[in-house]
C-alpha cells in the first residue's frame, strides 16, 4: 500500500503493509523516532502522540492509510525556538525521569498552549490524561507546562545554578535531548543490514514440550534464522541468583509460565518476524499449572522449582517472641495480603546485537550487545556463557532505559537476540510488544502474611511474630532475596528485641516475582503498620505517637540486631509530618518505612568508576551502574563536579564493559551509594593532578580509577565473626508519609518526610519520592495483575490501575538530611523508599474515614478507590 502525506511539512510517500499504523509508519519507514512505541497497537501510553492536521492523536492506533493526504506533526518538526522552549521547559523543572513518555507529552505540550497559552493545573492535568508516565507523579510535568508557557510568552524561568555542586539542582544529563526525542532508546537503535527478531512464547503456564516444528517459519519469505534450543551453543540456563531459567524450551521439557520462550526469529522486519515466530507449530501435552504458594508446598505438588517449590526460607530469630506476647499488655493478630503487579515501565524491552566490535573500540569483541538491563555485567556474564564466548568477547553497552524498577534485573531478550545475531552474523534487533513484555518479565511478590504483635501499657512494641509465604512463580529470579528482605524488614524501622519471623519464597508456574522497587519491604510494612495502627487504638493513643515510641534513633539496635550509630533520622521525619496529621484527625493516616541501601547481607559490593581524560578537553565519566531515569548520571556528575571544581559541561558519562568494573546490579538503593563513593575516589585523585597545576588538555588521555569495597556484612540470620558488630546492610534509608482523604474519602493530599543523607540534587531527589508516592498509591488503590491459570487476564495498560494524572493527589515533599558518615558527600538511597510507608499509610487515612481495617491490597472496595477517575 503506498501513502502519500506531508510529514513534518513536506511531501512524502511511503511503501507501507496494508495494515500498517501511522506509527509503523512513521518508526519503519519515515526512520522518525520522536514518537515511542510503549504499548501499540492499544493507544493506551500516549508515547506515540504526534499531531495529524493539527490534532494530537496515538498514531499507534491510526491506521497508516488513514493518514494518506494528512498533514502530519512530529517533535522533529516543530521549529527549533519552540523546540528550545519544550527542552528547557522540561529540564529546568526535573519534568522527566527516565524521558520515554515525554517527547509524546512534549508534543501535547505544543497542542495544549497553541489552544490555551496559560492553562490552570486541572486543565494540563486533564490534558495528560491519555498519557502514562510511570516515573513522575505527573507533578513535575505539570510544571514544566507553567515552565513553557512562561517562556512561549519572553519570560525567562528564574536562574539556576548550573555549577554542578553537590545540592544544587543541575538540570538532569541529556535532559533537552530526551525530552525532544533525540537521545535514542534501544528500540531506536538502527545498523546496516539490521534484522529484526521475534520471539514465540508458550501460551501453557505448564505443559510437556512434545515438539517444536519451525519449517513454516524457516519457509516463510523474509525469514533469514529460527532458532530453538538446539541452537544454543552454551549454557541454556541461567539466573541472577540460580541458573534456572532457560533462554529456551527444549522438547521433552516442561514449561513453566506463559514467558517462557520456544523459539526465536530473524526477518528482515518486525512484522515479518513476528507472524513468523507466530507460525511455529507446538506440540504441547497440557497439565494443571500450580497458581497458588501454599499449595505448591503441599506433598505431591507437581514440581515446578529444579529441587523442589521451596525456593527459600529466611528466618530471624531474636529474644523469645512466643514468651513475650503472652506476657505483653496488647496483642494484634491479623493477616495481610499483598497483590501482584506489573512494572509497567513505558519502554518494552528491547536488545540489540551486532556482530564484532561495534563501537570500534574493543577489538576482542566477538559480539557487541545493546542492553537496557539493570546490569550491563550480569549481563555479559549470562549472555556469554550462554553463548560459550569467554566473557571479553562480548561486549555490553548499556542505553539508559526508559524505566526499569527492578523489572530489567533479569535478562528479557539478550540471549536470544545475541543467538540470533551469531546464527545470522548479522545485527538484530528484538523489542518486544506489550503483551509479550507482560508476560515475560518478573513482577512485584503477592506476599501472605500472617503476624501477632504484642506491646506493652505504653505502647511500647514487645514482639513482633510474623509467618510470610511469598510467590515467586516460576524462576527463582531474585525471590529468595525480596523474601529475605521482606523478613529482615518485617518489624518495621522500630525497637523491639523479640522477634520471630519466617518467610518462604515459593515456585509456582505464575508469572516469575523479582525485584520491584522496595524489594520486599514494601509488603512487610503493609503488615507491621497495620499492626502498629491496631495496638495504638488498644493503648489509646494515636498512629504518630505509636511510632514516636517506637521509632529508631542512633544508638538504637534494629530488630535485626545491627546498632544503628548514625544517620537515622526517622523521628526527624516523623517531627517534619506532625501538624500536618494533627490538623487532620478523622482523615489523615500516618506510617513509617525504612529501607536499606545496599545488598548487604553478606554480600562483597563494589563500586567502580573511571574518569578519563579525552583530547578535546572533556572527561568522560565511566561508570557501571544503570541509568533508569533514577537520575544517577546527574548526581555521578554532582560528585565529580564537587570534588574536582570542574563544571558540569566538561562531563560525559558511559556505562559499558570496556573497562574491568563489574559491580553487580543497579538495585538495592545502592548505585548512588557505591558509584558515587567511587566516583569521589577517581575524581580526588584527578584533582590532585590539577591542583598540581596541570591543566586538562596537558592530562588528556590520563585514567583514574576509583574503587570502593563494602566487605563487613553479615547474612540475616548468621552471628558476625568474632569481635565484630552485627551489620546487615551499609545503610538505611527513612520515611514517614501523612496521606490526608478529603471529605468524600479520596486522597487529596500526601506528605512525605524523607530522611534521604544528603540531597545532591534537590529537585530530582523530590521528583524520585514524589514518582514513588505515585507508585505507592496505584498499590494501595487500584494496581493489580489478576492470572488465571498462570496467564494474566489483561494486557491493557489502563487495566492495570496505575494511577492517571487526574487522580494524583498534591503531595508535598519534605527532604531530611541526616547525613550518613561514609554515603557520597552524605548521600543515602532515595528511589525505593518513597513508597514503602504510602499504602500502609493509605489504609489507616481509610480507617480513619470509615472505620474499617483493611488488610487486602490493592484497596479497591475503599471510597479512596472509587473516587478514582480511572
Ligand atoms: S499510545 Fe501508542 S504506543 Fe502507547
Ligand atoms: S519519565 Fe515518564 S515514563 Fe519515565
Amino acid at each position: 500500500m503506498y501513502v502519500e502525506l506531508t510529514l513534518n511539512g513536506g511531501r512524502r510517500g511511503f511503501e507501507v503493509p496494508d495494515a500498517a499504523s501511522l506509527l509503523e509508519l512513521l518508526r519503519d519507514h519515515a526512520g522518525i523516532t520522536s514518537p515511542k512505541d510503549g504499548c501499540s497497537p492499544q493507544g493506551q501510553c500516549g508515547a506515540c502522540l504526534v499531531l495529524v492536521d493539527g490534532h494530537p492523536k496515538t498514531a499507534c492506533a491510526v491506521p497508516a492509510k488513514n493518514a494518506a493526504g494528512a498533514n502530519v506533526l512530529t517533535l522533529e518538526g516543530v521549529p527549533e525556538e519552540e523546540r528550545r522552549v519544550y527542552g528547557e521547559a522540561f529540564a529546568r523543572t526535573s519534568g522527566l525521569q527516565c524521558g520515554f513518555c515525554i517527547p509524546g507529552i512534549a508534543l501535547r505540550m505544543k497542542s495544549v498552549l497553541d489552544a490555551n497559552p496559560d492553562p490552570t493545573d486541572e486543565e494540563i492535568k486533564k490534558k495528560l490524561d491519555p498519557h502514562l508516565c510511570r516515573c513522575t507523579g505527573y507533578i513535575k510535568i505539570v510544571e514544566a507546562f507553567h515552565a513553557a508557557s512562561r517562556l512561549r510568552r519572553g519570560e525567562p524561568l528564574p536562574p539556576t545554578d548550573a555549577s554542578g555542586r553537590v545540592g544544587t539542582s543541575l538540570d538532569r544529563y541529556e535532559a533537552r535531548e530526551l525530552t525532544l526525542g533525540m537521545r535514542p532508546y534501544v528500540c531506536d537503535l538502527v545498523f546496516p543490514g539490521m534484522l529484526h527478531g521475534a520471539v514465540t512464547l508458550s501460551p501453557h503456564a505448564r505443559a510437556m514440550v512434545r515438539r517444536i516444528d519451525t519449517s513454516k517459519a524457516s519457509a516463510h519469505p523474509g525469514v533469514v534464522a529460527v532458532v530453538t534450543a538446539k541452537d544454543v551453543p552454551g549454557k541454556r540456563f541461567y539466573g541472577l541468583i540460580l541458573d534456572d531459567w532457560p533462554g529456551f524450551v527444549a522438547e521433552g521439557e516442561e514449561t513453566h509460565f506463559v514467558g517462557d520462550v520456544l523459539a526465536a526469529v530473524a526477518a528482515v522486519d518486525a512484522r515479518t518476524a513476528r507472524a513468523a515466530a507466530a507460525s511455529v507449530e507446538v506440540e504441547y501435552e497440557v497439565r494443571p499449572p500450580v497458581t497458588d504458594a501454599e499449595k505448591a508446598l503441599e506433598e505431591g505438588a507437581p514440581r515446578v522449582g529444579p529441587e523442589g517449590n521451596l525456593l527459600s526460607r529466611s528466618v530471624v530469630r531474636r529474644g523469645d517472641a512466643e514468651a513475650a506476647l503472652v506476657s505483653s499488655a496488647h496483642v494484634v493478630e491479623g493477616t495481610w495480603q499483598t497483590q501482584r503487579i506489573e512494572h509497567l515501565y513505558i519502554e518494552p524491552e528491547a536488545c540489540v546485537a551486532v556482530p564484532g566490535d561495534a563501537t570500534g573500540e574493543n577489538p576482542k569483541a566477538r559480539l557487541t550487545l545493546y542492553t537496557q538491563g539493570q546490569g550491563i555485567f550480569d549481563d555479559r556474564r549470562q549472555v556469554a556463557a550462554f553463548l560459550g564466548l569467554p566473557e571479553e568477547e562480548l561486549h555490553v553497552v548499556l542505553v539508559p532505559n526508559g524505566g526499569a524498577f527492578g523489572g530489567k534485573e533479569d535478562m528479557s531478550v539478550q540471549a536470544q537476540t545475541a543467538l540470533l545475531a551469531r546464527a545470522t552474523g548479522r545485527p538484530v534487533r528484538l523489542v518486544l510488544s506489550r503483551e509479550e513484555s507482560m508476560r515475560l518479565h518478573p513482577k512485584r511478590h503477592p506476599i501472605r502474611m500472617h503476624y501477632r504483635v504484642g506491646c506493652d501499657a505504653e505502647g511500647r512494641l514487645t514482639a513482633v511474630w510474623a509467618r510470610m509465604i511469598g510467590d515467586s512463580g516460576a524462576y527463582a529470579s531474585c525471590g529468595m532475596k525480596v523474601l529475605e528482605r521482606a523478613a529482615g524488614h518485617a518489624a518495621g524501622p522500630y525497637r523491639c528485641v523479640n522477634v520471630d519471623v519466617e518467610a518462604l519464597a515459593v515456585y509456582t508456574n505464575n508469572p516469575p516475582c523479582g525485584a520491584m522497587r522496595g524489594f520486599g519491604t514494601n509488603q512487610a510494612h503493609f503488615a507491621i503498620e497495620g499492626a502498629l495502627d491496631m495496638l495504638a487504638e488498644k493503648v489509646g493513643i494515636d498512629g504518630w505517637e505509636m511510632r514516636w515510641r517506637n521509632a529508631l534513633e542512633a544508638g538504637d539496635e534494629w530488630s535485626c540486631g545491627q546498632r544503628l550509630t548514625a544517620s537515622v533520622g526517622l523521628k526527624k521525619t516523623l517531627l517534619a509530618v506532625k501538624a500536618a496529621y494533627e490538623e487532620n484527625r478523622g482523615r489523615a493516616g500516618i506510617a513509617c518505612g525504612i529501607k536499606n541501601c545496599g545488598l548487604g547481607n553478606g554480600a562483597k559490593e563494589w563500586g567502580r568508576a573511571r574518569l578519563v581524560v579525552e583530547d578535546d578537553g572533556t572527561v568522560t565519566l565511566y561508570n557501571g551502574f544503570t541509568e533508569m531515569g533514577q537520575g544517577l548520571l546527574t548526581v555521578l556528575i554532582q560528585f565529580a563536579c564537587e570534588v574536582t571544581n570542574l563544571p558540569a559541561s566538561v562531563f560525559r558519562v558511559r556505562v559499558d564493559t570496556r573497562f574491568p568494573m563489574s559491580v553487580g546490579q543497579t538495585t538495592g538503593s545502592r548505585a548512588t551509594f557505591f558509584g558515587g563513593r567511587a566516583v569521589i575516589d577517581a575524581a580526588r585523585k584527578m584533582k590532585a593532578d590539577l591542583d598540581s597545576g596541570r591543566t586538562l588538555p596537558e592530562l588528556a588521555g590520563t585514567v583514574y580509577v576509583g574503587e570502593v569495597l563494602q566487605d563487613d556484612t553479615t547474612k540475616l540470620g548468621h552471628e558476625p565473626p568474632a569481635g565484630k558488630p552485627m551489620k546487615l546492610h551499609p545503610a538505611f534509608s527513612f520515611a514517614t508519609q501523612v496521606v490526608i482523604l478529603n471529605d468524600a474519602g479520596r486522597v487529596a493530599k500526601v506528605v512525605a518526610a524523607h530522611d534521604v543523607g544528603r540531597a545532591v540534587n534537590p529537585k530530582l531527589c523530590e521528583g524520585q519520592i514524589e514518582g514513588s508516592v505515585h507508585m505507592g498509591l496505584g498499590y494501595a488503590l487500584s494496581e493489580e495483575m489478576v492470572c488465571v491459570d498462570g496467564m494474566p487476564t489483561t494486557f491493557r495498560i489502563r487495566d492495570m490501575g496505575v494511577i492517571r494524572s487526574r487522580d494524583m493527589p498534591e503531595v508535598e515533599v519534605i527532604l531530611v538530611e541526616d547525613p550518613q558518615p561514609d554515603g557520597p558527600f552524605g548521600a543515602k538511597g532515595v528511589g525505593e523508599i518513597g513508597l514503602v510507608p504510602t499504602a500502609p499509610a493509605v489504609a489507616a487515612a481509610l480507617h480513619a474515614f470509615d472505620g474499617v481495617r483493611r488488610f487486602t491490597l490493592p484497596m479497591k472496595d475503599s471510597p479512596a478507590a472509587r473516587a478514582l477517575k480511572r
